[in-house]
């Protein structure tokens, strides 16, 4: 019986990725490393194949791509698949580089990407903002995903942050290399940022695999650190990403092995992150995200998830908290000590003296129906289901956020001053 559920999975690994042997394809970029400038001047291009052919980065300033990086690939037991990542070091700030990557035997089409200006810089920069992408009931092949991955390419963005759900079910391989497929040309040419949701991690394991990611996120993902709690700064901006675990070890309240537990180790490193970013003076801008909202609808609204991050957020001033999870678009008032703060003109928050928590909703997982109009603290919620994206722009002290549906029809909006 095991022997045929092997052998199903291999049928479905084979089916969902490309049939030439050293194509690359899943390419996708991202920042890998934890240093203060790690955007400004590295870049990690990975993509998979299907040989064992040593691959290579051929890059440079211009399309001449003077310059080359070679890879081994990895074999990774569980997708089946060679990995390979490139490290690119030294880049120059603020600067656009063009890259192709493969083998002599088959190349990919020249991407490009730009690296971060410099640490503190006031300069605009864009991010596209996106979540729960996951395959499930009306986006079986990612076909909702990729539609409103063609919408973000309309956008001049940098990266993209991804608030969690990528799939439908992180042990499912052919999943992540549909996905990854899919969304490559976003991927290619914007560094990828995502955090783990529920659907990500192990749900099932009773012993030490409770709550950890599946194995593929990290062979795939080269986020900082190799870590699911991570940091990084851009411009002006410091983002960190959190990841909240099993919605079951989140939402139940008699659970004790929530993460983020008072004097955890991630608690810990949390509260050491926000205060060196709140007390660097280039530092304008701290944006967290996470899956699970800690102000939402029903029942997710998570008072132990809230009780024990918020806190933080309070004490350090994060400007903004983005989540996922619940699929529906949610935006609330400045919130600081679990109060919602008085607020005049629904699309601006003036110097707000809390944090403004927002639920992204969903870029591809059925869309759940309505957020939570009747809570006191909220501002705005879609009036119907929909898929939707943000675009959200950060210039020196103001920041914006637009949101749009899957047709590309913008359905909220907001400015902030610091
Ligand atoms: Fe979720």
């Amino acid at each position: 019986m095991k022997l045929f559920f092997t052998l199903v999975a291999l049928a479905a690994i084979l089916q969902a990725r490309p049939v030439a042997a050293q194509q690359p394809y899943d390419i996708h970029l991202s920042w890998n490393s934890a240093q203060p400038h790690a955007t400004e001047n590295t870049m990690v291009i990975a993509w998979s194949a299907n040989s064992a052919t040593p691959g290579i980065v051929k890059y440079g300033r211009d399309k001449m791509l003077t310059n080359s990086k070679s890879v081994t690939p990895e074999y990774s037991q569980s997708a089946l698949i060679y990995l390979h990542k490139a490290v690119l070091t030294g880049l120059r700030p603020n600067t656009v580089y063009y890259y192709k990557c493969g083998s002599a035997a088959a190349w990919s089409q020249t991407y490009s990407f730009k690296t971060a200006p410099v640490l503190g810089s006031q300069h605009k920069f864009t991010v596209g903002v996106w979540s729960d992408t996951q395959d499930n009931e009306f986006n079986t092949e990612f076909e909702k995903t990729d539609s409103i991955a063609q919408q973000l390419l309309k956008y001049p963005l940098q990266f993209t942050i991804h608030t969690g759900d990528i799939v439908n079910a992180g042990s499912q391989v052919p999943s992540w290399i549909r996905l990854f497929n899919i969304i490559q040309p976003v991927n290619a040419t914007l560094p990828f940022m995502p955090v783990t949701g529920n659907h990500d991690v192990d749900n099932n394991a009773s012993d030490a695999g409770y709550q950890k990611p599946f194995s593929i996120f990290y062979d795939f993902l080269n986020l900082p650190g190799n870590k699911t709690d991570y940091s990084f700064n851009y411009g002006n901006t410091h983002f960190v990403a959190i990841s909240s675990g099993h919605a079951k070890g989140v939402e139940e309240a008699h659970r004790t092995d929530w993460r983020y537990g008072k004097d955890s180790p991630e608690y810990q490193w949390l509260e050491k992150d926000l205060a060196a970013a709140r007390s660097n003076k280039k530092i304008t801008w701290i944006i967290v995200y996470m899956h699970h909202p800690a102000y939402s609808f029903g029942w997710s609204h998570v008072q132990g998830w809230q009780d024990r991050v918020t806190p933080l957020f309070d004490q350090y001033q994060v400007d903004l908290a983005l989540a996922g999870h619940r699929h529906v678009y949610e935006r609330h008032k400045a919130i600081r000590n679990n109060q919602p703060l008085p607020q005049e003109n629904i699309h601006l928050y003036p110097k707000p003296a809390g944090t403004v928590y927002i639920t992204n909703g969903t870029s591809g997982g059925s869309p759940q129906g309505l957020g939570g109009a009747t809570m006191s603290s909220m501002l705005f919620t879609s009036k119907s289901k929909m898929y939707n994206y943000a675009i959200m722009a950060i210039e020196g002290r103001k920041l914006t956020y637009d949101v749009y549906n899957q047709k590309g029809e913008k359905i909220d909006y907001f400015e902030m001053n610091k």
